[in-house]
């Protein structure tokens, strides 16, 4: 049976930077005091799998199991060697693990963690409400008597694994694609309040689990889905309601495109005080470039805990037209697998995103900060970084003059009706045409002639009202 796990605040760290040093040390001594040691490995000797290589800075490197490919000696050879996060790709959601009302069955779902935990991975659940394979029963259900369900749901699938997951998937997919509000679901019509009580009583079922909200498509950070769910994030976060990490599934393709501000929406979800994961990473045509980036903004962002890819090989991925994994059908490394570990065995520093070519110097538009003259105060300046019809994005840099500022009042007037749909890195307060933004709580403390930003999408024409700055 299952032996136990203990879930941590992080995955577990062999190769920790100290450990590291250590190991160099002992090395060091040993090679002085007998010239016979031949050092065969350096203690920073590159790892050769993508969970060791996670594992030198503390992160772990994942994959999604299915219970029927364990018989498969080629898939579990990979899957062994390769990985210490495990996912069940399906035998952990609420069709497979409740097939009947009040009925649980965790066959399979024991079959995956089992061989997991055997084989000494740690192990995401996945997923305890969603909209998506529910079994008929709860399919058929509304009302009070499907938020029961949900929570029976929840606590009985939670006490099975109780102290045995590292991270729970409590609510997946709660928000819409093209609105940024909460998607449409028998459970969203139960009350707005259904995720939130879903948490609660996760939290309640297993304290020792850290309690996720997971979803796609909130990877770009100027999509409306993306600041949907940073809201409730922010908002569950000043309420108190217990969340602590978001995952962001990462199906990258032709539709929906790794941006290089990937990395903003990591560091914006993590400053909210969550921890941020990806957990269901494919990249169609799997290209080694887009694949290295997002492991380098993951690197980059110190709560970014992990990654976990959506299966083994090409041929297992739910995508697989899309060969979107890192070995093929034939269980060879491809070149994106390269890409991923050597990102993740040079990947302790914070290498910028995307190596940009320096450019022909471009007049960018520099906002041209006006620092108050003798000395304290601050500057704000707006500058449309995108448009299109009907709407806009903007960034504001709040500059601190000749004294470190701390905390910081921006205000200025719309010129032609326009509005904001979705502001990040501040607090705003809205009267007719005039706007008043506040710094969020990590972002007041700006030194003397330093600046930090904050940003907005607006709806209307785009406009660069001038903005006054105040620092209390
Ligand atoms: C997918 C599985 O990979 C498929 O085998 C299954 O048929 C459908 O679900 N978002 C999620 C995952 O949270 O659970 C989904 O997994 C992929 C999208």
């Amino acid at each position: 049976m299952v032996t136990s796990s203990t879930p941590s605040d992080r995955p577990r760290r062999p190769f920790s930077g100290l450990h590291r040093t250590l190991a160099a040390a002992a090395v060091g001594l040993l090679g002085a005091a007998t010239a016979l040691v031949a050092v065969t490995a350096p203690a920073d000797a590159a790892a050769s799998t993508l969970g060791a290589a996670a594992a030198q800075s503390g992160r772990y490197f994942g994959t999604a199991i299915s219970a029927n490919k364990l018989s498969d000696s080629t898939y579990t050879t990979i899957a062994n060697r390769e990985f210490n996060m495990v996912t069940a790709e399906n035998e952990m959601k609420i069709d497979a693990t409740e097939p009947q009302q009040g009925q649980f069955n965790f066959t399979q779902a024991d079959r995956v963690y089992n061989w997991a935990v055997q084989n000494g991975k740690q192990v995401r659940g996945h997923t305890l409400a969603w909209h998506s394979q529910q079994p008929g029963w709860m399919q058929s259900l509304s009302g009070s008597a499907l938020r029961q369900a949900m929570i029976n749901h929840i606590n009985g699938v939670m006490a099975h694994y109780k102290g045995k997951i590292y991270q729970w998937d409590v609510v997946n997919e709660a928000f819409d694609d093209g609105t940024g509000g909460r998607r449409d679901s028998n459970l969203q019509r139960t009350g707005n309040d259904w995720i939130e009580v879903a948490f609660r009583t996760a939290r309640a079922a297993d304290p020792a689990a850290k309690l996720c909200y997971n979803d796609y498509n909130i990877d770009n950070w100027t999509w409306a889905k993306t600041q949907g769910v940073y809201n409730m994030v922010k908002d569950f976060k000043q309420r108190g309601v217990p969340i602590d990490c978001v995952g962001l599934q990462g199906h990258f393709n032709s539709g929906s495109a790794y941006n290089p501000n990937f990395r903003t929406t990591l560091q914006s979800f993590a400053a909210l005080g969550v921890d941020v994961a990806i957990t269901e990473l494919d990249v169609e045509g799997a290209s080694p470039t887009t694949y290295a980036n997002i492991v380098n903004d993951c690197l980059a962002v110190s709560r970014c805990v992990g990654i976990t890819v959506w299966g083994v090989r090409d041929s297992d991925s739910w995508r697989s037209s899309q060969t979107p994994l890192l070995f093929d059908g034939n269980g060879n490394k491809k070149p994106a697998y390269t890409s991923v570990l050597n990102a993740l065995n040079g990947g302790t520093t914070n290498p910028s995103p995307t190596p940009t070519p320096t450019p022909t110097p471009t007049p960018t538009p520099t906002p041209t900060p006006t620092p108050t003259p003798g000395g304290g105060g601050c500057s704000a300046t707006l500058q449309t970084v995108n448009s299109w019809p009907g709407g806009f994005q903007t960034e504001v840099t709040v500059r601190a003059g000749g004294s470190a500022v701390n905390g910081w009042t921006v205000k200025w007037t719309w010129p032609s009706g326009q509005s904001i749909s979705s502001l990040w890195n501040g607090t705003q307060s809205v009267s007719g045409s005039s706007v008043t933004v506040r710094n969020a709580p990590y972002n007041g403390s700006i030194a003397a002639g330093s600046s930090t930003t904050f940003g907005f999408t607006g709806n209307g024409s785009a406009a660069t009202p001038t903005a006054t700055c105040t620092s209390p």
